[in-house]
């Protein structure tokens, strides 16, 4: 068994709904773990008497909480963050597409993956739903690395048959094909998921949709991920192409594509009919800011798509996202909501980032908080690890005040350490 003495906060329900049992806060807080799982979480004097002679790393001054999942980031996009530019469409065309080409190549493939999944531990994610590119290949090499941390990932070939440039498209059968050998050779081995991919609608045909469902229906535990009404002009694009569809939502509900373990990122410009649609049927939603400011696209009605029931998670959206740091993120979803009129309660956002992130991706049976059973993925957080900070620190005085100004001034810096099952991965 191990043991480690801090303060420990983590959510147990959405605080929103959950007024007074969701968030547990102990100052003074014990965590035990044991084969890679939590099999304790409390206050010191409560469980130390279950020590035995296990040693306790004295964390005491540090903050355990869950390790971050984000719901959506793009891996071959890490060279192109922060690119200077044009909104969604220009963007993809100038800087997006001729940068995911490269991943054709296994070695740039590789490489790229290991820093990635570097920089994900870094900031503190341990958990992510992860585009990769139109290549079989990207999703070979990042699977490889995600499995040799022990890493839960999930991840998926884009599916792009149409309007993208030439060696950046494949077809629905070559396309079937390689989803079919990464099913076969990654779901479900250690803590991996496979994630049928459609780019989004612009960029798939009927055709491939179709299959896209097909491999859906044929496995059923696997993921969806796309894209859903992120920018005017794409919306606007997409009812060109499906003339038939009675919204964008309803392209890809058509091809079977909206249920249970399906994940739309953005859904800026979503309303109140078709969010109730979406949580009907068990989809759930990753919330970019940092990528949303970015790109110009628009601010996500957060308050009314949960009002709706749906699930929301946490997005980077990297490299239309600015930040690998959920952190970071957070403090963005606060500014956006401000400028709606909704200011982010401190300890929605960490609900947001740990436990409603898992429960987007139907993963809160094994992650998202501390519980005993869950995989023991867990930060150490530093909240004194910049000047600024620790003197913002010294001057709050509720937890609910330091929060707050942890995700509003939080990034990489304050990730002491992070443990994936049990297992310390990164070390400030
Ligand atoms: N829509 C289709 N592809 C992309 C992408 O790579 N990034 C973002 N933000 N939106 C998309
Ligand atoms: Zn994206």
């Amino acid at each position: 068994m191990q043991a480690y003495r801090a303060s420990i906060l983590h959510l147990l329900d959405d605080p929103t709904a959950n007024a007074e049992g969701a968030v547990a806060f102990h100052e003074d807080g014990l965590l035990l773990v044991e084969d890679g799982h939590v099999v304790g979480c409390g206050d010191y004097d409560e469980l130390a008497p279950r020590l035995g002679d296990t040693p306790v790393e004295d964390l005491s001054g540090h903050l355990i909480t869950p390790g971050f999942v984000d719901t959506h980031i793009h891996f071959p996009q890490v060279d192109i963050i922060a690119a200077h530019g044009k909104q969604l469409l220009d963007w993809l065309e100038q800087h997006t597409f001729p940068a995911e080409a490269a991943f054709a190549d296994p070695k740039h493939a590789a490489d790229t993956a290991a820093f990635f999944i570097d920089e994900l531990l870094r900031n503190g994610t341990t958990t992510a739903l992860v585009f990769g590119s139109v290549h079989k290949v990207s999703v070979d090499a990042l699977f490889a690395e995600a499995y040799a941390r022990d890493m839960r990932l999930i991840a998926g070939k884009a599916l792009m048959d149409r309007n993208a440039p030439e060696g950046l498209t494949d077809t629905v059968e070559s396309s079937r094909a390689d989803m079919q050998a990464l099913i076969a050779d990654w779901h479900g081995k250690g803590r991996l998921g496979y994630a049928v991919t459609p780019r989004f609608a612009i960029s798939c045909s009927e055709e491939q949709l179709t299959m896209a469902g097909e491999v859906l229906t044929e496995h059923p535990g696997v993921w969806m991920q796309t894209h859903l009404s992120e920018n005017l002009h794409e919306i606007k694009e997409t009812a060109r192409l499906f003339p038939d569809a009675r919204d964008y939502l309803d392209v890809y509900d058509r091809f079977g594509l909206l249920r249970e373990r399906s994940v739309f990122a953005h859904c800026v410009h979503l309303k109140g009919e078709a969010f109730q649609r979406l949580a009907a049927k068990g989809g759930a939603v990753a919330f970019c800011p940092t990528s949303n400011l970015f790109l110009g696209s628009g601010l996500f009605p957060l308050e009314e798509a949960c009002s709706h029931g749906v699930k929301v998670g946490m997005g980077t959206d990297v490299g239309a996202g600015t930040t690998f740091s959920i952190l970071h993120t957070l403090g963005e979803a606060y500014k956006v909501g401000q400028l709606r009129g909704d200011a982010l309660d401190p300890f929605q956002a960490l609900y947001l980032a740990t436990l409603g992130g898992a429960r987007a991706l139907d993963l809160d049976d094994k992650i998202g908080n501390l519980a005993p059973g869950k995989e023991a993925d867990f930060l150490v957080l530093d909240l004194a690890a910049t000047p600024l900070l620790a003197r913002r620190m010294a001057g709050a005085k509720s937890l609910e005040n330091k929060l707050f100004a942890l995700t509003v001034l939080g990034d990489d810096r304050m990730v002491s350490r992070t443990y994936l099952a049990g297992v310390e991965r990164y070390r400030r």
